[in-house]
């Protein structure tokens, strides 16, 4: 299959290299330099103390829509998504697959007209250390899921040949999955950013554990969660798996980046003022961020 991914970030390279492996990508990038160091010495992976190479077709972003890929994967910060989908060229018919934190992004893709459009979720830990360096820090599993349209052939195509190197599992229940997801990054996101850790000191230090389990009951109350065990362990579980890596979130803070907590604590906020139902730690913690963000503009 021919692939485009959309976005030279950890995810966007991540995912570029290995399914590089079974399809031919294309990856998409905004950054001229970017751009051209990938096209001059291609993209390395770091994976346990070995270095992977790959070479791949790259674009720039703004070419995006004007070619013959069979399905792209869209890979940039919510935040971004706006802008992209306003400037590309795409037709109603190319089928389009989300990879964002948060719920924010649904309100975006209800106003496209495109007929068939999948979500995804991803639990592994990768950290960009170059414009065409990826390391995977922590292993995890894609989860997949048709939001409309008629998409399950087209990603069995794409899934199967990747096996277990990089594994995707698809899900019936996108909302289920979303929800599932919103809870790991609602809870490791704004702690480790405001902790400044990597996600495992929120298990491995007893104070940040209560601070995580405190958040959790609040964002369980929030979201009207009815199998609490389920998520809980889910949370622990990709706390786990990605116990070395620095959350988005912390990233985000460390290179001065716009985060994306609204699509996260924000979108929480309004359930919990809709429901009236109080929510002192995500406030908290919503207002340290969007803090952050401010003093990083200003200074
Ligand atoms: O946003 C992130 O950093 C990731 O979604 C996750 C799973 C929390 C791992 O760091």
């Amino acid at each position: 299959m021919k692939i485009a991914i959309i976005g030279g970030g950890a995810i966007g390279l991540l995912f570029a290299y290995y399914l590089n492996q079974k399809h031919h990508v294309v990856l998409y990038v905004r950054n001229r330099q970017q751009m051209d160091i990938l096209r001059r010495k291609g993209l390395f992976l770091h994976k346990k103390d070995h270095t992977y190479k790959t070479e791949l077709e790259v674009r720039n972003i703004s070419d995006w829509g004007r070619f013959d890929e069979d399905v792209s994967i869209i890979c940039v910060k919510q935040y971004h998504l706006k802008n992209l989908l306003d400037e590309s060229g795409l037709t109603e018919t190319h089928p389009l697959i989300f990879v964002q934190n948060g719920m924010g992004h649904l309100k975006i893709i209800d106003k496209l007209p495109t007929q068939n459009v999948s979500v995804a979720t991803v639990e592994h830990g990768a950290l960009k250390s170059g414009d065409c360096e990826v390391i995977h820090t922590g292993e995890g599993l894609t989860r997949i899921a048709v939001y409309r349209g008629e998409n399950q052939e087209l990603l069995q195509r794409l899934i199967d040949p990747l096996g277990d190197d990089f594994p995707f599992i698809t899900e019936k229940d996108y909302y289920k999955m979303l929800v599932k997801k919103l809870v790991v990054n609602a809870v490791i996101n704004p702690l480790t950013a405001v902790l400044k850790v990597p996600n495992g000191q929120l298990l491995d230090n007893p104070r940040y554990f209560e601070l995580l389990t405190g958040l959790f009951h609040e964002v369980k109350a929030v979201l009207h969660l009815e199998n609490e065990k389920e998520y809980f362990n889910n949370l622990l579980q990709v706390c786990r798996n990605t116990a070395k890596n620095r959350s988005s979130m912390l990233k985000d803070i460390e290179e001065q980046r716009p985060t994306e907590i609204d699509a996260i604590l924000g979108f929480l906020l309004e359930e919990a003022a809709e429901r009236n139902i109080p929510a002192p730690y995500t406030t908290m913690l919503y207002q340290m961020i969007k803090g952050i963000e401010l003093q990083n503009m200003e200074g």
